[in-house]
């Protein structure tokens, strides 16, 4: 059985899908914080998913699922994941993404789990010397999100050598689009992000769509980001528990397209590919905005045969299904 926390979440949720699909029996730990009751009742209508209520800052929680279930691997989402908030509030994230995967680690120590995917981050990399930014490039993260996921990079390392405990590290670009058949999609609240945020400003009046800054050092004076579509994503954790189950190796993988786009840029095929004018406004930059990041994914390629197969149109397309469902809820 697979454990996945944060599987009421945005990527833990599809990731959840995938592994069904590939016959994974699967049990979802959650604390509903950030994740949604009806993200867990749209995926056991998909398979059988058992649930966990449970929060990883309580090691009793989690101890209660290695008790009830023989967890033979981990993908381990659950996290909080806004840069900003983090800066505002680092003890949240130190406390939830770092100590809460602490307990996480050794309770599956105690109970011989020695198997696990963990969701990184490209903000573990910080300010980029160069770009595409390949597996090499140095990790000085500029937040306290970027640094809570970068000492867990480091304590699962240290774990590796000291107790066994294989993990691949999947640090991922900027993820975007839903799940095909619109079971379930991006659902946060606040939404920070940029296509949701685009697409948000489809819908009613007066949701003027805000660029943050176009003075920034690019072609266009955009910052630029690589979005990886969420099912492609999904797939990558597929990949990831079969590569820890047949090599038995810690290895640690970027996730992302190689592909930079620039805020205006993802704004006009919004235009293009839903077929209207969407309104928009420049405004100042947002604190802590890198100017450009995108991955060099070559390793993944090579190393787990992982290549997206899907389109940032794509990932548009399915991202407004998702948002028309959610606003005529
Ligand atoms: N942006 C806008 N307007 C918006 C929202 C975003 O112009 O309403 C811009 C941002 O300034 C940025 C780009 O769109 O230039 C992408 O912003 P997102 O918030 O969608 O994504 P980020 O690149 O800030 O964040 C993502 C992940 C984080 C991760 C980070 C690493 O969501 O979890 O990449 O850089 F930490």
């Amino acid at each position: 059985m697979i454990l996945v926390t944060g599987g009421a979440g945005y990527i833990g949720s599809h990731t959840v899908i995938n592994l069904l699909n590939a016959g994974k029996e699967i049990v979802v730990f959650d604390s509903l914080e950030n994740g949604h009751i009806e993200i867990i009742q749209a995926l056991q209508k998909i398979g059988d998913v058992k649930f966990v209520k449970g929060d990883l800052r309580n090691i009793e929680d989690i101890e209660g699922v290695f008790k009830n279930y023989k967890i033979d691997a981990v993908v381990h989402f659950a996290a909080f994941a806004l840069v900003g908030e983090s800066v505002e509030n680092p003890a949240k994230y130190y406390r939830n993404n770092t100590f809460g995967t602490l307990n996480l680690l050794d309770t599956m120590i105690k109970h011989g789990c020695k198997k696990i995917v963990f969701s990184s981050t490209c903000a573990t990399y910080g300010n980029p010397n160069y770009v595409p930014v390949d597996e090499k490039h140095p990790q000085n993260p500029v937040s306290p999100y970027g640094s809570s996921k970068l000492m867990v990079e480091m304590i699962m390392n240290d774990y590796d050598k000291a107790y066994g405990l294989k993990s691949i590290k999947l640090r991922y670009f900027n993820v975007a689009g839903c799940d095909k058949d619109c079971r379930v999609g991006e659902w946060h609240e606040p939404e920070t992000h940029l296509i949701p945020n685009i697409i948000k400003s489809t819908f009613g009046e007066g949701k003027t769509f805000k660029i943050f800054g176009d003075d920034y050092n690019t072609p266009d004076g955009t910052c630029i980001r690589d979005y990886v579509n969420v099912e492609d994503l999904a797939e990558a954790h597929r990949l990831a528990l079969e590569y820890l189950e047949k090599e038995n190796k810690s290895n640690v993988f970027n996730l992302g397209t190689e592909k930079g786009d620039s805020v205006k840029n993802v704004f006009d095929v919004c235009e293009k590919v839903l077929n209207q004018k969407i309104p928009v406004e420049v405004v100042s930059r947002r604190d802590g905005d890198a100017e450009a990041l995108y991955a060099n994914a070559n390793k993944v390629k090579t190393v787990l045969g992982w290549k997206p197969q899907r389109t940032i149109e794509d990932s548009i397309k399915t991202a407004y299904r998702w948002e028309e469902k959610m606003e005529t809820k």
